[in-house]
Parts: C-alpha cells; sequence; structure tokens
C-alpha cells in the first residue's frame, strides 16, 4: 500500500531550530504498523529521522508518538488502521515533554513524577525470615496497574497536565495506587496524604484521555478516582476537590439535580470570602448565561428525586 507520512521534524542543532513536517511516501506492505514504515524511512529514505524503539512489541514502552493527533505506541498501530491507503497519516512526539529532535522527546518530567510517589514497598513492622507474603485475592486489583509499560502515552495527552506541570499525572498516580493498595505496604496513609495536596489526585479533570490512550489498559483515572475515595476515607475531606465531591453528591441526592450554586460555596468553604468573591466575576457570566439554577432553600426537587436519593442510600448502606 502506499503510506503518506508527515512526520514532525526538529533540529536542536540546526542554525535556526523550529518544528516543521517533512512529508514521506513510501510503498510498504499492508501489514506494517507506524513504527516499521518509520524504521523504512530511516533505513532507505533519510538516516537522520530520530525516534526510540526497542522491542517492537508493544512491551519496552519507547516508540509512544502522536499518530494523528493522539499519543499511541507506533509499534502497534497498523497503518491501515489510521489511514486508508494514500491518506496522510500525520506523526509527530508525545505532547507534554520537552521535544529532544524529531519524535524524540526528554523523559525527564516523566520519570521525576514517578519518583516523586515513591515507587517501591515501604513494609511495616519486623521484616519476614524469608518473603512478605500477600494472599492472591489481595493482589487482584493491583494486576492492571503493574502492566504499566511506562510509554508516557497517558502523560503525553493528559489535559491537566497541559495546563500545570504541577500535577503528578496519570502514569505517576497509577503507580501511586499501585502501593497505596498494596497490602504489605506500610506507608499507604503518609501517601494519601501527599496525593491529596496540591498536584495530586485533585487536580485531575476526568477527562479520559488517559483511559483512552493508555496502550495495557491501566485506565488511570479510574486509579485515580479508587485514590479520592481512599483519601476521603482514611485523610478526611480536607480539600476543595474532597468538598467537591460531597456537595456534588449531597444536592442530587436532595433534589435529584445538581446545585451548581451550593457546589462552588461548599468547595471552597462557606467562610472564604476572599476566594468566594474572586469567583463572583464567573458566577455572574454563568448567571447571566441563564445557566445558575437558584441555590437551596429554592433549588426545588426535581420529579423523581426520591428514587434517586434511594439509590444513594442503598450507595451508603453497601459501603458499611
Ligand atoms: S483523566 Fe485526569 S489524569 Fe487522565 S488525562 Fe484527564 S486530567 Fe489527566
Ligand atoms: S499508564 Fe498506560 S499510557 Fe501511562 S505510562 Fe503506563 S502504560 Fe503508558
Ligand atoms: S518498540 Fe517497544 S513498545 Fe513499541
Amino acid at each position: 500500500m502506499q503510506a503518506n507520512l508527515r512526520v514532525s521534524r526538529y533540529d536542536p542543532e540546526a542554525p535556526e531550530p523550529s518544528a516543521r513536517m517533512q512529508d514521506y511516501q513510501i510503498e510498504v506492505p499492508e501489514h506494517f504498523t507506524v513504527l516499521d514504515a518509520l524504521i523504512q524511512v530511516r533505513e532507505e529514505e533519510d538516516p537522520s529521522l530520530a525516534m526510540r524503539c526497542s522491542c517492537r512489541a508493544s512491551i519496552c514502552g519507547s516508540c509512544a508518538m502522536r499518530v494523528n493527533g493522539q499519543a499511541r505506541l507506533a509499534c502497534k498501530t497498523r497503518l491501515s488502521a489510521v489511514a486508508a491507503e494514500g491518506e496522510p497519516v500525520t506523526i509527530e512526539p508525545m505532547g507534554n515533554q520537552r521535544v529532544v529532535k524529531d519524535l524524540v522527546v526528554d523523559l525527564g518530567l516523566f520519570w521525576n513524577k514517578i519518583r516523586a510517589v515513591e515507587p517501591y514497598l515501604q513494609p511495616a513492622g519486623d521484616e519476614p525470615e524469608e518473603e512478605y507474603i500477600a494472599s492472591d485475592e489481595s493482589m487482584q486489583n493491583l494486576i492492571t496497574p503493574m502492566g504499566c509499560i511506562m510509554c508516557g502515552a497517558c502523560v503525553s495527552d493528559c489535559t491537566a497536565l497541559e495546563v500545570d506541570e504541577n500535577f503528578l499525572g496519570p502514569a505517576a498516580l497509577a503507580k501511586a495506587y499501585r502501593f497505596v493498595a498494596d497490602p504489605r505496604d506500610g506507608a499507604s496513609h503518609e501517601r494519601l496524604q501527599t496525593l491529596n495536596e496540591y498536584g495530586g489526585v485533585w487536580d485531575c479533570t476526568r477527562c479520559y484521555m488517559c483511559v483512552e490512550v493508555c496502550p495495557v489498559g491501566v485506565a488511570p483515572m479510574d486509579r485515580i478516582m479508587e485514590l479520592r475515595d481512599s483519601v476521603m476515607n482514611e485523610v478526611g475531606v480536607t480539600t476543595p476537590g474532597a468538598r467537591h465531591v460531597e456537595s456534588f453528591a449531597r444536592s442530587v441526592a436532595r433534589s435529584g439535580w445538581l446545585d451548581e450554586t451550593m457546589l462552588a460555596v461548599d468547595s471552597w468553604g462557606r467562610f472564604n470570602i476572599p476566594k468566594l468573591l474572586s469567583q463572583a466575576p464567573l458566577g455572574l457570566r454563568v448567571l447571566v448565561r441563564g445557566k445558575l439554577p437558584l441555590p437551596w432553600p429554592f433549588h426545588h426537587k426535581r420529579a423523581g428525586a426520591e428514587f434517586v436519593g434511594r439509590i444513594f442510600k442503598r450507595w451508603e448502606s453497601r459501603k458499611q
């Protein structure tokens, strides 16, 4: 088949370095992956093209890059799956990380965040004579996060990281979950306290991108939501993020729908006047557009609200 690759090029040693797109038209077999095609370009057309790869089997995690705007493993992505014959395929380096050359990014940010969550077991108590034993059942929920191949695709497409580099990001938080949920770890409480701070679990916007792009099904956002539950249960409801969750549930359970006004007031704290005043312009804009319902006690119940309330009650009783 005819492959039409539009590849991002960047040479830091050029007299005036700037990113540009370069087109390569090559003939490849139908079964070729994006990585196979890039290797063919490098071997037959342009040896200056820089990229990372190793296993070519979705194991080592080194070939993550953006294909048609979304982070993927190039060795797991068939060309025919992302473009019909002759259609251009855009190939760029991962996002949210500094480009070193062409498709190669500096993984320093990725690894610094992984290191920040102390990704090693910290058992409490006396050291056993032979080994730490954990039952099969207690390790079941660790299988998915332990499958992470450290490719960085989730970090590349994380929308929260895009606006705040301080956020730990999906890969590091999935790794943190792996140790918080490990029954042999003795530092879970301290870990959760750290994750409750700025840059931790509450900074995720639940955009779902990390779930969508992860090539091995780690589903980092789901792990982050589990960490949020653990933070609320073990550390307490001490942050705007945690109060937001409580207020959300409270208003839906009470009236069957969301009380947007109280959500903001509860999240920031009723007596946090400076913060609430700073939100006033936003509130006014929302009000003018008719999107701000009157707060409680004017927030009327929707028809069927009692059924919604019952679902919440049943859920609460199951948790106990
Ligand atoms: S769901 Fe959260 S962690 Fe995942 S990509 Fe979106 S903001 Fe980032
Ligand atoms: S969580 Fe998934 S996307 Fe993120 S680094 Fe691990 S394997 Fe890659
Ligand atoms: S080359 Fe190893 S995951 Fe793609």
